[in-house]
């Protein structure tokens, strides 16, 4: 959840680090730090509550010497937000930055005030700079102190060290937390994520579980768990430089929800043709795996579970495939029985979610006929991890809240079902092409449900000043609201609350009076006139409707209602297309109350930590 920049170079690099945090930013946004040592041993240290412009500001008005550094961008977990609690975290000249939580940190502290360590912050964290300080007195180089120190660590970790008394060499643990290392020419980096350092570097070395590394400015040296030397390839990126600018919007939300005609598209690229899904393009052995799935079992969190739960639908009405979609955290620590020939997806937009990464850890010694992840990350944990990769390819995703993900996600899976139907013959020809008809139409009408922008925002003045909000759908449109009512709290911090309409009257009906909007995801499929029941139970009870339909619902506007209607599209595709208002309306009602639309409070964009 933390962002981590490290370089050892010869020029200085503070303005490296602190453009690296920059990039990170969305990772964790309550406190940065950085730390700097030149050649003869000479160290700064500045950290800074708040946004990492607070520390570029007084990193650029402080002159920071030294070409090897490491930089630290907090999302707190142990430990409110404050000066003392940002990293880097020192012990002697032992200086550290950490992603993660450790979890046996509480007698660790003990161990080490024993040892007459004296703590600065309430972090977690801190626990590692007196381990390492401590096992250098023993140890004859920082490397060895850094593998003494991990063996002794629980829970999940990214973790760079740098000695002031050796500034030729930083060294990094990775346990749970991603690490790429950027290879320069006669300079060398590492982060958290490799857009960090996209402006110095598209040459990256993904360090796997358990490896531990040191770099200097002409060397990397990498060991396993086991401690053997080992290679890891260097593979040029691909991601997108400018993947960091926001270009003409105002926000990244904004940027990505309107980048998503392209995302989609990029997503289908060489995956469907003219009437039919190229199932191949889905992995080398998909076409064998397809065929014999019986049962798929999707685990995700967040919007990535809100995928989730509308391709259960898809699988069951269109494959004929039982499915079962299950929140990451949840799954992983029940009991659960494997269904033979179950085929597991986890659902990720970063690959690298903590619980959806143990799901799959889990998952992967219990049976599965095969694990496979629907990912936008390449390279990313979960990537590396499963059977087969089905990416996304929505490009970087920097607003916290997740939109191009989610709406590539729903495409991905999409064509997957189809994949799936059609290798067990369940899925007709004429289906399949009516599918691929609706994907291929896809991108186009998305434009057109943008270029509902203005209306969309004429509604939020309606929502900004309430404090609650209720989001209505019945099949697949009901995950469809669940997402809308996330993304609406997410960024506005209303309360919103999300429904099966047919759910109404057992409950959430209590609720429902002049200041609550209602809003409902309502295009025209069998269960409209099941809905237009629930709609009128809302209306007699005073409550005001926000009924987003397609053309001949049969809706009209009224002092209670207003309807917002969209061009008609296929049932099939319409879930992602009635995504897209949903979006627009969190939003705008986001805009309106002020609040961080990219970096929601409490929040972060990769939730690396349990
Ligand atoms: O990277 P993932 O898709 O695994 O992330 C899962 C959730 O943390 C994520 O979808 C979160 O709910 C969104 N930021 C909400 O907009």
């Amino acid at each position: 959840m933390c962002g981590i920049v490290g370089a050892v170079a010869q020029r200085d690099i503070a303005e490296i680090l602190v453009e690296g945090l920059r990039r990170l930013e969305y990772r964790g946004y309550d406190s940065a730090g950085i730390a700097v040592v030149d050649g003869q041993s000479n160290y700064q240290r500045l950290r800074r509550l708040g946004k990492v412009n607070e520390l570029a500001q007084v990193t650029k008005n402080t002159s920071v010497i030294g070409g090897t550094g490491i930089a630290h961008t907090r999302w707190a977990t142990h430990g409110e937000p404050s000066e003392a609690n940002s990293h880097p975290h020192v012990s002697g000249d032992i200086t550290i930055v950490h992603n993660g939580i450790i979890e046996n940190h509480v007698p660790l502290r003990t161990l080490l005030e024993s040892r007459g360590y004296q703590f600065l912050s309430q972090t977690d964290s801190e626990v590692i700079a007196h381990l390492v300080e401590w096992e250098l007195k023993s140890a004859t180089t920082l490397i060895e102190a850094v593998q003494k120190t991990a063996a002794q660590l629980e829970g999940a970790y990214g973790a760079v060290v740098m000695n002031r008394l050796d500034p030729k060499r930083l060294v990094v643990a990775r346990s749970g937390s991603p690490i790429v290392i950027g290879c320069g020419v006669g300079e060398n980096f590492l982060a958290s994520d490799q857009l960090a350092l996209l402006n110095v570097t598209r040459r990256f070395m993904f360090l796997e579980e358990g490896d531990i590394a040191e770099i200097t400015r002409h060397e990397i040296n990498i060991y396993d768990a086991s401690g053997e030397q080992v290679e890891r390839e260097i593979t040029e990126s691909n991601v997108e430089q400018d993947a960091g600018d926001k270009g003409k919007f105002r926000h990244f939300m904004q940027k990505e929800v309107y980048e998503q005609p392209t995302a989609i598209i990029n997503t289908m690229e060489g995956r469907i043709r003219p009437g039919e899904v190229i199932t191949e393009s889905i992995g080398v052995h998909a076409v064998e795996i397809l065929k014999k799935v019986e049962h798929v079992q999707i685990i995700a969190c967040g919007t990535s579970y809100n995928a989730g739960m509308t391709a259960r639908y898809w699988f069951e009405s269109l494959a004929g495939v039982s499915c079962d979609v299950e929140i990451a955290s949840e799954f992983r620590y029940r009991q659960f029985v494997t269904r033979p020939n179950s085929l597991l997806i986890t659902i990720s937009q970063s690959g690298e979610t903590a619980d959806t990464l143990a799901a799959l850890r889990l998952a992967k010694e219990r049976g599965y006929m095969g694990v496979m992840t629907v990912c936008n990350v390449a390279g990313s944990s979960m990537v590396r991890e499963s059977d087969f990769a089905f990416m996304t390819r929505a490009g970087t995703e920097i607003g916290v809240a997740s939109t191009k993900a989610f709406t590539t996600q729903l495409t991905a899976l999409l064509m997957l079902v189809t994949a799936l139907g059609k290798e067990q013959k369940r899925i007709t020809q004429e289906k399949e092409k009516e599918i691929v008809d609706a994907l291929y139409a896809l991108p186009t009408q998305i434009e057109k449900a943008l270029s509902f922008d203005k209306q969309i925002a004429a509604l939020a003045p309606d929502f900004a000043d309430k404090e609650h909000t209720l989001f209505l759908g019945r099949g697949e449109f009901y995950p469809i609201a669940v997402e809308a009512s996330l993304k609406l709290k997410e960024i506005s911090y209303i309360h919103a609350e999300a429904y099966a309409a047919g759910e109404l009257k057992h409950g959430p009906l209590a609720l429902v009076d002049a200041d609550m909007p209602v809003v409902v995801v309502a295009p025209t499929n069998d269960l409209l006139e099941k809905l237009k029941s629930n709609i009128e139970e809302v209306r007699a009870r005073g409550g005001l409707l926000y009924v987003f339909c397609a053309p001949k619902a049969g809706f009209e506007s009224d002092q209670s209602m207003k309807i917002i209607t969209l061009p008609h599209v296929s049932d099939i595709t319409a879930p992602i297309y009635y995504t897209i208002p949903m979006q627009l309306l969190a939003y705008h009602v986001a805009l309106i109350k002020g609040t961080d639309v990219d970096q929601p409070r409490n929040l972060a964009k990769a939730v690396t930590v349990e």
